[in-house]
């Protein structure tokens, strides 16, 4: 077996939403008279947007009718869009586009994964969209991660078999996600206790392909 294809989440992994997405959580649990912290935002990675609506609404002891949860996800979502078009390419974490051309040079294909429904603005505002050959986004496929739709139409775009591709990921529903669709995974950053990852870097200027390889 051999490595042909990496599949990079997005959130957490190429660049730090993560900040923006708190802000705009946070004004949500304000509306609600609940003061959302940093700890638990950090469980909202990799969720989806409806699905993280639903956990603070659990967490604040919140019942609130369907009309009111579809208003707070419209304002919360157009709040997070006003932090990412400030966004500009300097917040690509550094060494991404190193490791990327690496990979490419050496004929491997590349992809975004991600749950976003906005992947692909951030992608562009970061100037990225020419460099992977393929995107899948939180709108392509009926379930986000933890279920493994999202890399498995990456894996069919690239026409790479699922068993070739290895998922640089920052969070459990995405790890998980990678095994679900029987590919190999990097834990990305510096989170302890998520499982399901064969090997972990601190940024991408610690990741090396020829290690990657031989996980294959
Ligand atoms: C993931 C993020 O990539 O996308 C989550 O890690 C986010 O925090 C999810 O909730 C959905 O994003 P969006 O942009 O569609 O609200
Ligand atoms: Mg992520």
């Amino acid at each position: 077996m051999s490595l042909k294809a990496c599949i990079y989440d997005l959130d957490g992994v190429i660049t730090d939403t993560a900040k923006y997405h708190y802000k705009s959580w946070k004004w949500v649990g304000g509306q609600l008279d609940y003061n959302l912290t940093e700890k638990q935002n950090q469980k909202l990675k990799g969720v989806g947007r409806k699905e993280s609506l639903d956990k603070i609404l659990k967490w604040s002891n919140s019942r609130i009718s369907e009309a009111d949860k579809q208003h707070l996800l419209h304002k919360k979502n157009q709040m997070y869009l006003e932090f990412i078009d400030t966004m500009n390419p300097d917040e690509v974490f550094e060494g991404f586009k190193n490791f990327n051309a690496l990979a490419k040079g050496v004929g491997l294909k590349v992809a975004v994964g991600s749950s976003s429904k906005n992947a692909i603005r951030i992608i562009d505002k970061l100037d990225l969209v020419l460099a992977f050959h393929a995107i899948v986004d939180g709108g392509m496929t009926p379930n986000s991660k933890p279920e493994p739709d999202i890399f498995l139409l990456a894996a069919e775009k690239l026409q790479v078999s699922p068993e070739n591709c290895l998922v640089i990921e920052d969070s459990q529903a995405g790890l998980t996600a990678a095994k679900k669709a029987g590919m190999k995974s990097v834990l990305f950053g510096q989170d302890k206790g998520l499982k399901g990852a064969q090997i972990q870097i601190n940024s991408w200027l610690d990741a090396d392909l020829e290690i990657f390889k031989k996980l294959y």
